[in-house]
């Protein structure tokens, strides 16, 4: 018998669900048959993927949310405790990457990422646990979205990396806290992964990643990183918790010696 991953009667929160990886999760999700609430700024990108959601004949409620206004985060979850219940999953996905020369950085822009990627994600993951533990749901899930960039230095990365490092802390530390409750909290780190963003900059500085590099060979798919978060949400991943899981084909694990 195969692998099943079944989210049917489950309700997840995504956030950064308007595009890119998040879009792609957000439909994995409720293609495993999981109500999924979709949370980032841009309200007609979230409005889009609820569509995509729905298509999937599950329930979608979008909520506009900046991750770094903590009030934002409280009405998130209001909304969602308020039309689902208790929500059973989380998947932290949204992040900021402000990709300009960390040399050059303004307060405010450091600030950006710190806000978002670690406040931002502890302040929902927070909110989110106590809304699991009150609610008394059976098999809690918190999967984080971190990055190679976590575990490798990357040049105009720097702030991006220690929030991404800083995650798997916080990823560690709720497991500690949360898995004797039934609630399991993971990570996973993508590689490259080929999203319109990624695309653009490979458009416009063509030699930006040398693919022979990737000992896989090439980039990733969205689907290859949603693929992970539905495992760790599942009740297949049980027994999982306080892991990273790199989806990055090898990159992280190479010195960039060979080609
Ligand atoms: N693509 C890659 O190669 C790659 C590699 C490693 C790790 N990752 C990680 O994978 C995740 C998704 O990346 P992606 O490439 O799919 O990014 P993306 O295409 O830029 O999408 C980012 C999503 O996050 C949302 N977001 C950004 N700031 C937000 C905020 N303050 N509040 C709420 N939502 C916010 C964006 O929506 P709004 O702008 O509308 O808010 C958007 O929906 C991130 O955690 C990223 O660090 C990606």
């Amino acid at each position: 018998m195969g692998i099943e991953l079944d989210l049917s009667g489950r309700t997840a929160i995504v956030t950064g669900a308007g595009r890119g990886i998040g879009e792609r999760i957000a439909t994995h999700v409720a293609a495993a048959g999981a109500d999924v609430i979709l949370a980032a700024r841009t309200k007609s990108e979230i409005e889009a993927t609820a569509e995509d959601v729905e298509a999937e004949g599950v329930s979608a409620l979008a909520v506009p949310t900046d991750l770094g206004d903590p009030d934002d985060i409280d009405r998130l979850v209001e909304a969602t405790v308020g039309t689902f219940g208790a929500p059973e999953i989380l998947i932290n996905n949204a992040a900021a990457n402000l990709e300009n020369d960390p040399m050059e950085q303004s307060i405010d822009e450091v600030d950006t990422m710190l806000d978002v990627n670690l406040r931002g994600v502890f302040v929902l993951s927070q909110r989110v646990a106590n809304a699991m533990l009150d609610g008394d749901v059976d098999a809690g899930r918190i999967v984080n979205v971190a990055s190679v960039a976590g575990h490798v230095g990357i040049p105009a990365m720097t702030v991006y990396s220690g929030t991404k490092a800083g995650l798997y802390g916080i990823t560690r530390g709720l497991a500690a806290e949360l898995s004797s409750h039934g609630i399991t909290v993971n990570s996973v780190s993508p590689g490259m992964i080929r999203v319109d963003r990624i695309e653009q900059l490979m458009a416009e500085k063509g030699d930006l990643y040398d693919l022979d590099r990737i000992p896989v060979g090439r980039l990733g798919d969205p689907e290859e990183i949603a693929d992970a978060c539905v495992f760790l949400a599942s009740d297949r991943a049980g027994y999982v918790s306080g892991e990273d899981l790199r989806v990055d084909g090898g990159v992280a694990i190479t010195a960039g010696l060979y080609r």
